[in-house]
């Protein structure tokens, strides 16, 4: 018995060792892949193996991605949809909470969509689907952002109006509009229950005002961000390529993730619609970055996404500073996990649960710098071998030269609307050079703006931007003939020096 102890005592010390000085990695030919068909991520720590990632050999193509504030999650994203983009020409919707991504994606030359500040979605807008279907997602988001599942009969007459709605506007609800018709509105449905209510025939009034109440929410004034005509075109979502879809300007969490679980929706079914394709790569990669309200809920469609995207090659990125507010099913689903440093030991414990790495990972873990990560994958073999790893730093992709001015501070609220004005402008680094040189602004000046600009994230409004030139004592006349030579309207550009003075 004695001796068994100590062997066993014995074997366990060796093991630890043995971790110590030779840290776990599964063999290089499944971390580095044919470059054509990968995206390069970094070197790992062990052996020096340049990190391609595929998805290939693994369960799935969906990846989390976790680590305290500052990180790294955004770089990595940005990094890997970057090459993403370049390697397979994969599109990327970014569901941006905090409107983080929106200065780098205009950089990118991607299309920023800022909700409540110009643009709008029409939650009952079918973008191919069936109403029938479309009026089962509201009544889902709903049950997911409201109390209504509680209230059977206030549910029940929810649905059933927003059938009616579109009914009203003449579709059929158990086919896909051929063309686009006047789609009703939420402020549609609200109108038909409160018609019913007016009628007094009702037996129970109080679930009807209630039910009317909870619509109002999304439908008053001022509030309707999604109950307007939808100004982006959603057939359009998953070819644009790289597309931001800024949530910054809506009033709280709740109007957020309504956005957000109305995307995924909508993503669900454009995936569905698309097909199987025999393409290389990845076709589009959905972002979602600390919506946790979206990527916990067990009826989002998240994890619909997570379950089917393989086949359809479509992938999700789920990131959080706290891995518990991913969705179980999402996280034990995920074909790869990138651990960034994290600090509290309750995450610790609910990664190493379910990740199942050492202690000494762990320990490697508590002590990342910035951008370097443990990165564990599902492979698809029976072959056994460990499957976390450590990485270096995430090597990262040059953010492109390009500075941004927008010309929203200037524009009445009509004119933010118009969706035929300009209200940015995109200029590469040597375009502005040039335009300096013709308008005579010399060089230490010149070096001067675009500090100023890099201090800004080479994003500012043209307030500002007018700020920066005034205070390299440039002239009102050089400004405005800088201005105009950059293609600003006169108009504008004398409203900005109202502004300023
Ligand atoms: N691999 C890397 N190489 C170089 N710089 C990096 C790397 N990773 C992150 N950084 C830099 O560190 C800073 C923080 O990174 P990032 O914004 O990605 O953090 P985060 O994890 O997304 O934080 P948060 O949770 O607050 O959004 C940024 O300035 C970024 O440029
Ligand atoms: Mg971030």
């Amino acid at each position: 018995m004695g001796l068994i102890k100590i062997q066993k005592v014995m074997s366990n010390e060796l093991a630890k060792r043995t971790f110590i000085t030779r840290p776990p990695e599964p063999p290089s030919e499944y971390l580095l892949n044919d470059p054509t068909d990968s995206v390069f991520v970094g070197i790992t720590r062990r052996f020096g193996v340049p990190f391609t990632w595929t998805f290939g050999n693994l369960t799935n193509p969906h990846i989390s991605v976790v680590g305290i504030t500052g990180s790294g999650k955004s770089f990595f994203i940005k990094t890997f949809l970057i090459r993403a983009s370049y390697v397979w020409n994969t599109n990327a919707i970014i569901i941006d909470w905090a409107g983080e991504y929106k200065g780098w994606v205009r950089q990118s030359a991607g299309t920023v969509v800022s909700l409540a500040k110009g643009d709008y979605i029409n939650i009952m807008d079918l973008a191919g689907m069936k109403p029938i279907d479309r009026a089962k997602q509201i009544m889902n988001s709903l049950d997911i952002l409201t109390d209504i599942a509680n209230f059977p009969e206030q549910r029940r007459l929810t649905a059933e109006a927003i059938e009616q709605a579109y009914l009203n506007a003449g579709f059929i609800l158990a086919s896909a509009p051929s063309r686009t018709k006047n789609v009703p509105t939420l402020k549609d449905v609200a109108q038909l229950l409160t018609e019913k209510l007016q009628e007094g025939t009702y037996e129970y009034p109080a679930e009807l005002e209630n039910a009317i109440y909870r619509l109002r929410q999304f439908s008053r004034e001022g509030e309707d961000y999604f109950a307007k005509k939808s100004t982006i075109d959603l057939d359009q979502l998953v070819t644009s390529g790289l597309v931001d879809l800024d949530l910054s300007g809506l009033p709280d969490e709740r109007f957020r993730a309504l956005a957000a679980l109305f995307i995924l929706q909508t993503l669900k079914e454009k995936m569905r619609a698309e097909g199987w394709s025999a393409n290389k790569g990845l076709k589009a990669i959905i972002v979602l970055d600390e919506a946790w309200k979206v990527a916990s809920d067990n009826r989002s469609d998240a994890i619909t996404i997570i379950r089917e995207g393989r086949k359809y090659q479509f992938g999700i990125i789920v990131a959080s500073q706290n891995p518990t507010d991913i969705n179980e099913a999402i996280f034990s689903n995920v074909g790869t996990n990138i651990i960034l440093r994290i600090k509290f030991q309750k995450f610790m414990d609910y990664l190493q649960g379910s990740l199942n790495f050492s202690s000494f990972i762990r320990g490697e873990i508590s002590r990342l710098g910035v951008g370097e990560a443990a990165i564990d994958m599902s492979f698809q073999t029976s072959a056994q071998f460990p499957s976390t790893f450590m990485l270096n730093r995430v090597v990262g992709e040059v953010p492109l030269d390009v500075y941004t001015v927008t010309l929203a501070d200037m524009l009445t609220e009509a004119e933010n609307r118009d969706q035929n004005l300009q209200k940015e402008y995109s200029f590469e680094k040597i375009f502005l050079s040039s335009k300096f040189v013709e308008n005579s602004i010399n060089t230490d000046a010149m070096d001067d703006i675009f500090k100023r600009l890099e201090a800004k994230n080479r994003l500012v409004d043209l307030k500002e931007f007018v700020r920066i030139l005034l205070a390299e004592m440039l002239g009102k006349d050089s400004i405005i003939s800088l201005l105009r030579s950059i293609g600003i309207s006169d108009s504008i550009i004398s409203r900005a020096f109202v502004y300023t003075e």
